[in-house]
């Protein structure tokens, strides 16, 4: 397959794909005025189980198609899961967690946002708005210099306009091309059901 850079090019079956916006902070953005429903709270996840994580990284990414843990061999994931520099926060909403928050600061100068989201109930409850503050204050007080995230045209489609307003700015566009995760098992067959299964 060739891809075409001044047009449209057709995918071979079971892969989808995506427009990829990189975004990044260099110096640590205000934080904003906190809004969030009463009894959330952002609580550290030291070492979580496969199990928990898995089932998190479900309820808040598979209506998005996020695959990307759910591809990682059983063994690999828990030594992701164990290893100091991947910080886990989970937004805790009275009885559950229902937004995940992973941080890669193996470089504590250098932080990468890995994964970030709230289950769809909590959309536009301030859990978003909540966990990002906390992220912010995380990394700039550990001392970085940059914290940069991707997003794609398969995430909410709010997300860039969030990351925007939470002082990231963009500075790179990529194509993502991977195989369907609901062809492979990954995510039910009727997850994004705005993104036809083909
Ligand atoms: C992108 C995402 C994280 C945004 O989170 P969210 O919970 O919807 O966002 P919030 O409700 O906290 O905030 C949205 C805005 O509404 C405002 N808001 C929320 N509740 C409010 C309330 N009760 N009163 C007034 N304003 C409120 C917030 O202040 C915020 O405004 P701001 O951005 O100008 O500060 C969320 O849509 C999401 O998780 N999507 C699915 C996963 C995903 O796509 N992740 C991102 C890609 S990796």
């Amino acid at each position: 397959m060739t891809l075409n850079l001044d047009g449209y090019t057709d995918l071979p079956p079971g892969k989808i794909a995506s427009v990829v916006t990189y975004l990044e902070m260099l110096e640590r953005a205000p934080e904003r005025p906190g809004v969030a429903e009463p009894g959330f709270e952002v609580r550290r996840v030291e070492g979580p189980t496969v199990d928990w994580y898995v089932d998190l990284f479900r309820r808040v990414g598979g209506p998005w198609l996020w695959w990307g843990r759910l591809s990682e061999p059983r063994e690999e994931l828990q030594r992701i899961l164990r290893d100091p520099g991947n910080e886990i926060f989970e937004l805790w909403a009275g009885d559950r967690a229902e937004g995940l928050l992973e941080l890669d600061r193996r470089d504590p100068s250098n932080v990468e946002l890995l994964y970030f989201g709230v289950t769809p109930e909590m959309v536009g409850r301030g859990g978003g708005r909540m966990l990002m503050d906390f992220a912010i204050a995380r990394v700039w007080d550990g001392g970085a210099r940059r914290f940069w995230l991707h997003t794609c045209t398969l995430d909410h489609p709010g997300a860039v306009d969030f990351y925007v307003r939470s002082g990231f700015k963009p500075f790179r566009r990529g194509l993502e091309i991977a195989a369907d995760p609901r062809l492979c098992g990954l995510l039910p067959v009727d997850a994004a059901p705005g993104v036809p299964l083909l």
